[in-house]
């Protein structure tokens, strides 16, 4: 059996404020071998990590991302929302999580958070870091938005992408073919074994979300997911290791 990917979603975010570097250094700790992340994009064009189109939730700032500049945005507390242990962090950039994990086999996958707000020339951007740090290898690039992961696979068809949807696809498969996309990122209900076996023979591969009951990653190990992403790497890390014993 091939390794199972364990990605922490939005790094170690059961125990440290998601998407900060604190959180993305505690999910290697904690036996993460893959990272997810969210990508947004400052009114300056810097690629910035932040789950919401908006500042309040995760950062003691307020608005939009994409009515700030870098400078401003690198001022806020993105970790005191969670604990005040976390005061220091700041929202950080690709570039930083791409340098954490560039001497590790780490896989990161980079979600394009580009429904509500289109930005223009968020791929390009994405793509050309990724490129510059030589880890097209590595990455997988998902989004709800899939007229944007067609674009990103026709502008790298080295780096894989990944659909993200909820439910209720037919044949889902045939939809990743036509979207040209090398995974499917399920939300977990929605993902049965009939559909990972209709992938497999398709050439495509399962990445669930967000899994954090050890019973329904079982599940899905069995399944035969290739990746499961979750806010808990050190229960899945266990599992995992178990399961190879
Ligand atoms: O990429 C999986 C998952 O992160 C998608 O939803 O809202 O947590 O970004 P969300
Ligand atoms: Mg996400």
């Amino acid at each position: 059996m091939d390794s199972i990917i364990n990605f922490a979603h939005r790094g170690a975010s059961a125990v440290c404020p998601e998407n900060t570097m604190a959180a993305f250094a505690r999910s290697l700790e904690l036996g993460a071998t893959g990272i997810e992340t969210d990508v947004q994009l400052t009114r300056d064009g810097r690629l910035v990590l932040i789950h919401d189109e908006t500042l309040s939730r995760t950062t003691n700032g307020s608005g939009w991302v994409k009515d700030h500049d870098l400078e401003e945005l690198r001022k806020l507390d993105a970790g005191s929302w969670f604990h005040p242990d976390f005061a220091e962090e700041r929202l950080p950039l690709l570039e930083e999580l791409l340098e954490l994990v560039q001497d590790t086999g780490t896989v990161v996958n980079i979600e394009l958070k580009n429904t509500k707000v289109p930005y223009a020339g968020l791929e390009e951007k994405v793509i050309d870091l990724v490129r510059s740090y030589n880890l097209s290898g590595r990455i997988v690039i998902s989004s709800f938005n899939h007229y944007s992961l067609r674009l990103c696979k026709q502008l790298a068809p080295e780096i894989r992408t990944g659909i993200l949807y909820m439910e209720g696809l037919y044949e889902p498969w045939e939809y990743a073919r036509s979207v040209e996309a090398d995974a499917l990122h399920a939300y977990h209900f929605a993902v049965l074994p009939e559909f990972v076996a209709g992938a497999k023979a398709a050439g495509k591969v399962y990445h669930p979300w967000t899994v954090n009951e050890e019973e329904e990653m079982r599940r899905l190990i069995d399944a035969g997911a290739a990746g499961i992403i979750t806010d808990y790497p050190d229960k899945l890390a266990a599992l995992l290791s178990a399961s190879v014993r």
